[in-house]
């Protein structure tokens, strides 16, 4: 009977939403430095809005300045609104607001209480860009289409954060062991500076350690290649393409020797007709971005594509999936694998094309469809 496999990538998972986690509540928040400046005005479920109180440079008319802050229960500082003083009641109603989406969509409380597809629908209506809830649309729409498997290429998380709402989402293929999914430089590479606030800021150790459990709760090993059947002659192979370059803010990977080396002697003992292989990062370009120009691609490769490229061919791989780049494309040279690219689950493909996912028909020993799949209503 025919195997469905769903190939999607980058769910950007994040704490209340925000991509790249924290640009919007980075770089404002000092709390604790000039406290005493603010007083407060108002509490919602723990979290304060607070009015200036006191200016520490008279560089302006202050006497109806009026400047206010909302601290969340760790302290941090979510948004700032400045107005004149008659402003006061309609800039705290603006904050209540950003509290009232914040919580809605902080990824802890959406697991603990999925909610239903409509209700996911309706809070996009207020917050269309938010990636947690893009995440339900997705995950959704995945477990309505009913794939045997579904595996994940990568930037499962924006930033380490939010694995429990993946697992939650997607548990109906987590029970089974039908998730599979491999990590990507977001889940895994330092916190980029400049774009996560200091106290929020992981190291690659700090966000292995949360990429681990997350693995075990898949029943995959946290590091190294891996094999995983999947029925009618066909067998995925998972590399580990996160190995972050010298340079700083490189989002780029590479994958050792004596990785391919252990994934070939793998391979061959399993024999399986149907080889297909599951990496974070792209071993063959796209093939046009728009026509006659080159894609940008700084920091982003896979810095030893030609020997990964070489790798799959000379082991007889039947397809290649991939995601990082979110651009969906496919991509079949002669004699070697097709290759398969998912745009971003979430923020969709950089061409413009909302998001979707590939579902591949395994049947016989062979891939007998490859076919895209769209991630939200069907009219959109
Ligand atoms: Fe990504
Ligand atoms: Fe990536």
């Amino acid at each position: 009977m025919a195997l469905v496999l769903a190939h999607l990538s980058d769910l950007h998972v994040s704490r209340y939403g925000e991509h790249v986690t924290s640009l919007r509540t980075s770089l404002r928040s000092k709390q604790g430095k000039g406290d005493e400046d603010w007083e407060p005005v108002r509490e919602i479920d723990g979290w304060l809005i607070q009015k200036r109180n006191k200016w520490r440079w008279r560089l302006r008319d202050t006497d109806d300045a009026l400047e206010l802050r909302l601290l969340d229960d760790e302290g941090y500082v979510q948004a700032r609104r400045k107005g004149r003083r008659a402003d006061l009641s309609a800039l705290c109603s603006d904050l209540e607001q950003v509290t009232t989406e914040r919580h809605l969509t902080h990824h802890t409380p959406l697991a603990r209480n999925l909610p239903p597809p409509e209700k996911v629908e309706a809070l996009l209506e207020e917050d269309p860009t938010n990636t947690n809830l893009l995440f339900l649309r997705a995950a959704y729409a995945v477990t309505a289409a009913a794939p045997d498997w579904t595996a994940i290429s990568g930037d499962i998380t924006d930033d380490g954060i939010g694995y429990d709402l993946v697992l939650a989402a997607f548990a109906r293929f987590v029970d089974r062991g039908r998730l599979l999914a491999v990590p990507g430089n977001h889940d895994v590479y330092d916190s980029p500076l400049l774009v996560v606030p200091s106290h929020q800021r992981k190291d690659s150790k700090k966000k292995r350690a949360l990429w681990g459990p997350f693995a075990r709760e898949l029943g995959l090993p946290e590091s190294g290649p891996w094999l995983r059947e999947l029925g009618e002659g066909a067998v995925l192979a998972a590399i580990d393409s996160c190995t972050p370059a010298w340079t700083p803010l490189s989002a780029s990977g590479e994958v050792s020797r004596e990785t391919l080396e252990a994934l070939g002697r793998m391979v061959e003992q399993c024999d399986l007709p149907v080889r297909i292989g599951m990496l974070h990062h792209h071993v063959v370009n796209p093939p046009f971005l728009h026509v006659g120009r080159a894609p940008w691609q700084l920091g982003m490769r896979l810095r030893n594509a030609r020997e990964v490229y070489d790798f799959f061919v000379a082991n007889r791989f039947a397809a290649v999936l991939n995601g990082h780049r979110h651009l969906g494309y496919r991509y079949h040279p002669p004699w070697a694998p097709l290759f398969l690219s998912a745009p971003s689950a979430t923020l969709g493909d950089r061409t413009g094309i909302r998001p979707f996912y590939w579902s591949l028909t395994l049947d016989h020993g062979e891939i007998q469809s490859v076919r895209e799949r769209r991630l939200g209503p069907e009219d959109r």
